[in-house]
């Protein structure tokens, strides 16, 4: 069993009690746990050297708005920092240890550290591990030769025989995720190589014990720089099966894509996987209060929980997929509590660079055009559900997806399309942070390299800083609340079966505290009989709008459409 941080800490009760006990005892009172992260797309928060790329000192620039004095968030995760040729923006790296000049410098970085350490905000850095750009040094030196020290750093394999016309055919039948086959015939060496995504950006081999080295190495670097923590790129395929056989196929729906038609029982969650994620804990937890979180690639939350106990935190992305609908968060939020228990701890997404901006999705689903309003009660749900917050930049101002055109699609799977398969375009939930309604938003003086959505001239930062009716106000308040309740920080969590059918309800309880949300999914207005919650009288502490509503004196509350209530016992 790995030792937690925190286990031993001050403060965790001696004898356990209750769950929440059980829980304090285990991990002690880290900050990951009971914090929230905010992840930075770095090229797209702020630019200062106008070339209208965001860069390191942009960030540091726009600190206050995330520190306490501002959202009040306790943790920044940034999006690869890395020398990267771009061809998957930032996810393929050419060297590990290094600031991408595009971005800024060493000094920038270091900076950036300090800077964010004085208002009481973490730095965690996505650590892109699983592969490489194909201009790092290490795959110039394996692609060139099958001797010397980096022949084995990648996953190399004969040919598995020739066609018909002497063509060299792939080991086996893996795919990329980004389409086409996972393999790369390499003729310097006359051998294919792996690649889940794009070809330039080859899979390192971690079963080579010198790759190991070097990964750990580099990790130890970033914390010597003083980093508090890492997000794991597609950690769960870090692993393959040794052998490498071909996949099973699976009887594909129309319309999936051809990677979804294979079941991935040899290229991902590979039973060694566990041990060399705690050798990579190990490292980490040499100092208390360092955290990181593993980015399931491809999975449910079962995978996600069982990960958890070799992790401080797994994403799980099952409020990512759901769509806005009181039912099927019931459904969720019960599975949860059944995977999950009272005792792992689990993360709460709905927004990241990878997926539609949920202020736009969410709408979309169901057919609602207020998108500010799904915006206010989303955050209240996710401010006050069990488990870890991580906001993406952008969604506490309610951005929306940017609608940009085909000449201008950066993303790189977006441009190519395969029959029956259409890759999302992430551009759209990737375009600059708007700071002001003046020209360039507060963002550059120069071109931005995504465009700003259409609404960026109202929807910006200082136009919603000192309404407390925008979604910046509800973020805010919702935040400050969070921090200020402790049920709401680390509490257990139960669904409560009140209201229609479109409300959602749950109890949050720790230390005596209990704290009651109903969430309104409607547009219309509803009455709820808060009796089945249990007696005493319920005070409003919050919620997603400005004035929250008091139950009346039958203790019979009413919402106003995609409204949520955040209440005390009295
Ligand atoms: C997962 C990242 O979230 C995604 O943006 C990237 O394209 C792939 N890993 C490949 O690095």
């Amino acid at each position: 069993m790995i030792k937690r941080v925190g286990e031993d800490q001050v403060g965790a009760p001696e004898t356990p009690q209750t769950s929440v006990d059980l829980f304090l005892a285990r991990y002690g009172t880290d900050w990951w746990r009971d914090g929230i992260v905010y992840q930075i797309y770095p090229r797209s928060y702020g630019d200062t050297d106008g070339d209208g790329v965001g860069d390191l000192p942009g960030i540091i620039d726009q600190l206050d708005h995330l520190g306490r004095d501002g959202l009040g968030v306790d943790g920044v995760w940034l999006s690869p920092i890395y020398p990267s040729p771009g061809f998957d923006v930032g996810y393929d790296v050419s060297d590990h240890a290094a600031v991408d000049p595009l971005l800024g410098t060493e000094d920038d970085f270091d900076r950036l550290v300090r800077e964010a350490h004085d208002r009481g905000l973490r730095v965690i850095l996505d650590l892109v591990m699983n592969h490489t750009s194909d201009r790092h040094a290490w795959f110039q030196a394996s692609r060139a030769s099958r001797e010397g020290p980096y022949a084995d750093y990648y996953l190399w394999r004969d040919p598995s025989g020739h066609d018909g016309e002497g063509r060299p055919l792939p080991p086996n039948n893996w795919l990329s995720f980004f389409g086409g086959s996972a393999w790369r015939y390499e003729p310097a060496r006359g051998q294919f190589y792996m690649h889940t995504f794009l070809v330039e950006q080859p899979e390192v081999n971690w079963r080579n014990p010198a790759v190991e080295e070097a990964q750990l190495a580099m990790v130890r670097g970033w914390l010597d720089r003083g980093v508090d923590g890492f997000r794991l790129d597609v950690f769960n395929i870090f692993l393959k099966d040794a052998e490498m056989p071909s996949n099973p196929e699976l009887e594909g729906e129309a319309g999936t894509s051809a990677w979804d038609r294979q079941e991935h029982k040899y290229d991902r969650d590979q039973p060694d996987f566990p041990d060399l994620i705690a050798r990579f804990r190990a490292i980490v937890d040499e100092v208390p209060g360092r955290m990181s979180v593993g980015e399931l690639f491809y999975g449910g939350p079962e995978t996600s929980a069982t990960l958890s106990n070799q992790n401080h935190l797994v994403f799980d992305w099952e409020l990512v997929r759901a769509p806005w609908s009181a039912e099927e968060y019931r459904g969720l939020l019960d599975r949860r509590q059944t995977i999950f228990g009272d005792d792992i701890w689990p993360t709460v997404v709905l927004s990241n660079h990878d997926q539609s901006r949920h202020a736009s999705r969410l709408s979309a689903s169901a057919g609602i055009e207020d998108t500010d309003a799904i915006a206010r009660a989303a955050a209240a749900i996710l401010f006050t559900l069990r488990g870890t917050p991580f906001l993406y930049y952008g969604e506490e101002i309610g951005l929306c997806d940017v609608e940009v055109p085909f000449e201008e699609i950066i993303d790189p799977p977006a441009r190519r399309v395969e029959e029956g398969w259409v890759w999302w375009n992430r551009d759209a939930c990737r375009s600059p942070m708007p700071w002001t309604g003046e020209p360039g938003h507060g963002f550059t003086t120069g071109r931005p390299w995504i465009r700003f959505g259409d609404d960026a001239d109202t929807r910006n930062v200082a136009a919603q800083v000192t309404d407390p009716a925008s979604v910046l106000g509800a973020y805010k308040r919702l935040i400050a609340l969070r921090h200020d309740r402790p049920s709401l920080r680390h509490g257990s969590l139960r669904r409560q079966e009140i209201g229609g059918p479109d409300v959602l309800a749950y109890m949050r309880a720790a230390d005596g505290e209990q704290t009651l949300v109903v969430a309104n999914f409607a547009t219309a207005d509803t009455t709820v009989d808060l009796a089945p919650a249990g007696g005493g009288v319920w005070r409003p502490v919050g919620g997603s709008h400005v004035q929250p509503v008091a139950p009346d004196g039958t203790r019979s509350l009413a919402l106003r459409g995609l409204e949520v209530a955040i209440l005390e016992r009295g």
